[in-house]
């Protein structure tokens, strides 16, 4: 196995680095690196050393406002925003934590990469933290801007705000939002945030993540924890900041539960959306190759250990949530989006 293909598609919410040793990562850059030529290949030792010191400090990231996911960079965050020049064609991937992000990622990768081989490996080996806009130090975009790739797949957690949106509708990169129903999302995340590779009994952990279902819904659902959120806010405040491009030209939404429906649909809107012609017989490929049950599959062994397809499913939710905390979550999604006219859906 290579070192990349641990976790190549894998983003490890709330915490989107690495979590090994100088040589290890340095291994898993020089592969993700090596498609570059060597005079031209970036400097990588101070983007190794901010990863090692990151590893060890648990602490919270704040800018303008926004406390940002504990392994994202205010830092690379400012500077994306001021300086960061997208490519025209380039796709980003614009997603709450467990909304489907990495169903998306891979329906793109799939509909863009198919017929080069040679591409779909490359992007493969590209960690979480390069792909990523907010996560490691800036130099990543020198290596994203030198990779040998007609068109690149980017992706995001943060919300609008804080991208410079201005600049990205100008250059004609387009951006693809997958919403998810939030019990489900909260479901997938007290579970996926349970197996984090963080220091668990750090005060700061265990204050923001509780290990009990009960606590943690109740700290999540106040706005308690940093997920590039003001206080007191969360995934419906995420959804609300990318609401207002909804109009956009080159912003599309997508919706979770429309995909596990009618999955053709939804990956012929995309394609579409992409202006990617597509035949018939390709789609049902692309359709297959992205299914719950070939990702699971296909998964590698650091996202069998954290359970990263864990179900896959529509409704999950009422395995988990009791009556009175469904109407809690109803309540504040009331309070926060009844105003707008998103509307989810909480059965299969
Ligand atoms: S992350 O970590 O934020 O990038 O997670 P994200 O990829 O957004 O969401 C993970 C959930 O999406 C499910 N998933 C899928 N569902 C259906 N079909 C496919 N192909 C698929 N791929 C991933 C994954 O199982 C997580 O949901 P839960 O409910 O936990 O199973």
């Amino acid at each position: 196995m290579g070192a990349l293909d641990s976790i190549g598609q894998l983003c490890y919410l709330g915490c989107i680095r690495p979590t090994m040793n100088k040589q290890a990562l340095a291994a898993l850059l020089a592969a993700a690196t090596d498609y570059i030529s060597e005079d031209e290949r970036p400097d990588l030792s101070e983007f190794i050393e901010y990863f090692l010191k990151e590893q060890s400090d648990v602490k919270i990231n704040e800018w303008r406002g926004y406390r940002m996911w504990m392994g994202s960079s205010t830092e690379t965050t400012r500077w994306a925003y001021e300086n960061w020049m997208p490519w025209k064609n380039d796709v980003i991937i614009a997603a709450y934590a467990k909304t489907g992000t990495t169903w998306v990622r891979n329906i793109v990768s799939h509909l863009i990469y198919r017929q080069n081989p040679q591409a779909m490996e490359m992007y493969k080996n590209l960690h979480a933290f390069l792909v990523y806009l907010e996560t490691g130090t800036p130099v990543k975009f020198e290596v994203l801007d030198k990779l040998p790739w007609k068109r690149r797949i980017l992706a995001t957690h943060i919300p609008a705000k804080l991208l410079n949106m201005k600049r990205i509708k100008g250059s004609g990169a387009k951006i693809i939002c997958p919403i998810r129903n939030p019990k489900d999302q909260i479901v997938s995340w007290y579970n996926m945030a349970k197996k984090l590779p963080v220091p668990k009994n750090h005060e700061l952990v265990k204050s923001l993540y509780p290990r009990t279902w009960e606590e943690f819904i109740e700290v999540y659902t106040q706005g308690q924890q940093p997920l590039a959120s003001k206080v007191g806010e969360w995934y419906p405040d995420y959804l609300l900041s990318w609401y207002q491009h909804k109009e956009d030209e080159n912003v599309l939404f997508v919706v979770y539960e429309d995909m596990k429906k009618d999955p053709v649909k939804e990956i012929q809107k995309i394609a579409d959306f992409l202006d990617i012609p597509i035949s018939e017989s390709d789609l049902d490929e692309v359709v297959h190759e992205t299914s719950f049950s070939t990702m699971r599959r296909q998964s590698a062994q650091i996202e069998k250990k954290l359970d990263f397809y864990r179900k896959g499913e529509v409704g999950d939710w009422k395995n988990h949530l009791t009556v009175a905390q469904s109407e809690m979550i109803d309540a504040k999604i009331q309070e926060k989006l009844g105003h707008t006219d998103l509307k989810f859906t909480y059965e299969p």
